[in-house]
Order: structure tokens, then C-alpha cells, then sequence
């Protein structure tokens, strides 16, 4: 997970009153939307990953999302932050170094900060350019003293974080957006986390929980049709960027819970007959049919014990909220 032969771009990027923000750019999925869309549109059934939602776009819709009353994730953690940073900040102790992987608007980050002793530096990691790049200055001008050195990268391939002295690394990965894995996936990816925050290294990790269908498919298809233009979206981003020819109009959002596998799946279900084309190719869709865009599994305390284990960690403290609708776990 680290190498520095895949480094593409360091820039200083000023901000007024404080030392610049040292920018690290690996120019993350220029080329690869292309392929991933025309293998995703070839499979049976149709999928397209859901780390292509997170253009500017998507980012911003993301935090609408966020907003939405029935997307109960976000203000639970928040309010778990609220309540249990200080114990978070002791179990991590003073002098660490927080990497914070799928950062956005760095929402959640600022509860750790306040809470934290001494922070050695914050290192944002996204996708998404512009959205990493705001929030990033957002935080170095409301810490000043802090370094702070934003890597825009897909957080799934290898990055390196910076060599800065600290006491310990950790890994803050807040949102549940571990459930967007295939918990074999998940596995994997939790495993290369522990290489990146080394030896002493910590997990500071989001985790939503399973519950009443009923709440979790009002939280995926919510009224405001806000997650419904945030799936559309990634419709709208192969137009523009891979040129499609495609109609978002003619699709219509829709929610799953599928209890098998325990998790929420989103889907863009063809309105009528039609065909898509991108890079040459037509992709014929059939009235009903889906492209499955994203999955996201809510685990159990235990279940999660047990992947985190699988991945080489100990789950040294769990915090959640008064209805165990969420979790934030700290992982050694
Ligand atoms: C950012 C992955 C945590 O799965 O809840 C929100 C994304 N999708 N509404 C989630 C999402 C639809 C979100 N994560």
C-alpha cells in the first residue's frame, strides 16, 4: 500500500495566516470511469461502482444527503462524536497523526480535532479534487498550527502518507463507507489499512448497523427525491465526462433491502426499452432492467468483531448511539 514510484504531484498550496498546505496529487480516475462503465455495462446484471457518484457534483449532493432527515447515519455519528470524542482522543492518545480516508467536507474531523491532544498532522485523502481541496482549507485556517496535507487519491489504491513525525498513526474513516465493500473486500482494505498506519497504528472506524428495514429503506430513498438525484447522478457524470448518450430521465431510483446479504443495494431501474452508448458502444437496457449502483452492508457488533479480526485487528472500544444505530470503533 506504499510506494513512492506512484506519487505523481506535490504543490503548496498558501493559506493566509499559516504555512501552506503541502498538496499531494496521484490525479486519481482520469481514464479508468471509461473502462469500469463499459466492463460494469457489460455484466449481468448491470452495475456501475459507486466510487464514481463522488464527482463535484455527487460530492455536493453527498452532503445534501446528509441533511435529509431519513439519512439517520450522519447525525448519529455525529452526535456519537459529540458525546464520546474525549474518550476517542485518550484511547488514541496525544501526538497522532489522523489519516482520514474519503474525507468530502471533513464534516465529522473537526469533533476528533477539538478532542485530540496534540495532533502531529491531518491527512485528508479523496477522490474528489475540489471537495478535498475546500475542506482541507477549511481546516489548516481553523487549526493553524496544525500541518495538514491533503492527498487527493482513490483511497483504495496505494497512496503514501507523508512522513511526519508522530506518535502514532491513525486511520479515521468515519461515514460507514466501509459498507460500500463486499465484506470480503472489506477484509482486504482493512488489512492494508493496518500497513498504513504501521506498527503502533489505530482505526478510528464508522460502522452502521443493522435495523428496522423499514428505516434503513426511508434513509435510501428518501422523500426530497435527494438520493435519487445522487444515484442519478452518476448517469449525468458519463455524459458529460465519457460523452454517453444516455437519458438519466428515463431511469427511476430505487432502494433494496436485501436481507440475505444484510445489506441496502441502490438501483437505476431502465424506465422503457432503450440503449446507452459510450466509447463506441451501445449497452441495450430492457424496460425493468436495473444497473445496480451500490451496495451498503450494515453489520452486526458482532459481525464486524469478527471482520476486523479476520483483518489482523482487535476491536478495543465500540461507542454508539442511545437506539444502536450506529457505531464508531476503535480498532488496535
Ligand atoms: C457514503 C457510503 C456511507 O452508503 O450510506 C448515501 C452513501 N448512498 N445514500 C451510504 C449513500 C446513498 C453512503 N456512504
Amino acid at each position: 500500500m506504499s510506494s513512492t514510484d506512484v506519487l505523481r504531484e506535490v504543490q503548496q498550496i498558501p493559506v493566509e495566516g499559516r504555512s501552506p498546505l503541502r498538496f499531494y496529487d496521484y490525479a486519481p480516475n482520469t481514464g479508468s470511469f471509461a473502462e469500469d462503465a463499459r466492463a460494469g455495462l457489460s455484466a449481468r446484471p448491470k452495475t456501475l461502482p459507486a466510487k464514481y457518484f463522488y464527482d463535484a457534483r455527487g460530492s455536493a449532493l453527498f452532503d445534501d444527503i446528509c441533511r435529509v432527515p431519513a439519512y439517520y447515519p450522519t447525525r448519529t455519528e455525529l452526535e456519537i462524536m459529540q458525546v464520546h470524542a474525549g474518550d476517542m482522543a485518550l484511547a488514541i492518545g496525544a501526538g497522532a497523526l489522523v489519516v482520514e480516508y474519503g474525507s468530502g467536507s471533513s464534516l465529522k474531523t473537526t469533533r476528533l480535532l477539538d478532542a485530540l491532544a496534540n495532533p502531529a498532522a491531518y491527512v485528508p485523502v479523496d477522490i474528489s479534487r475540489e471537495h478535498l481541496l475546500n475542506a482541507a482549507t477549511r481546516i489548516a485556517r481553523a487549526y493553524p498550527s496544525l500541518p495538514v496535507l491533503p492527498i487527493c487519491a482513490d483511497y483504495t489504491a496505494p497512496f503514501n502518507v507523508p512522513d511526519v513525525p508522530c506518535e502514532r498513526r491513525v486511520a479515521y474513516y468515519p461515514g460507514s463507507t466501509i459498507g460500500n465493500f463486499e465484506p470480503a473486500s472489506a477484509r482486504a482494505f482493512l488489512r492494508d489499512m493496518r500497513t498504513v498506519v504501521g506498527e503502533h497504528g489505530a482505526a478510528l472506524i464508522g460502522v452502521d448497523l443493522q435495523k428496522d428495514p423499514a428505516v434503513l429503506q426511508a434513509a435510501y430513498d428518501d422523500e426530497e427525491g435527494v438520493t435519487a438525484a445522487f444515484n442519478k447522478n452518476i448517469l449525468h457524470r458519463m455524459a458529460r465526462e465519457l460523452d454517453a448518450e444516455v437519458d438519466p430521465g428515463g431511469f427511476s431510483h430505487e432502494a433494496r433491502y436485501n436481507a440475505e446479504q444484510g445489506r441496502i443495494e441502490m438501483h437505476l431501474v431502465s424506465d422503457r426499452d432503450q440503449t446507452i452508448r459510450v466509447g463506441g458502444r451501445g449497452f441495450a437496457l430492457a424496460s425493468g432492467e436495473s444497473i445496480h449502483t451500490e451496495n451498503s452492508y450494515k453489520y452486526t457488533l458482532h459481525g464486524f468483531e469478527a471482520l476486523a479480526a479476520a483483518a489482523g485487528w482487535t476491536v478495543a472500544d465500540v461507542w454508539t448511539d442511545e437506539k444502536a444505530y450506529f457505531s464508531v470503533q476503535y480498532l488496535t
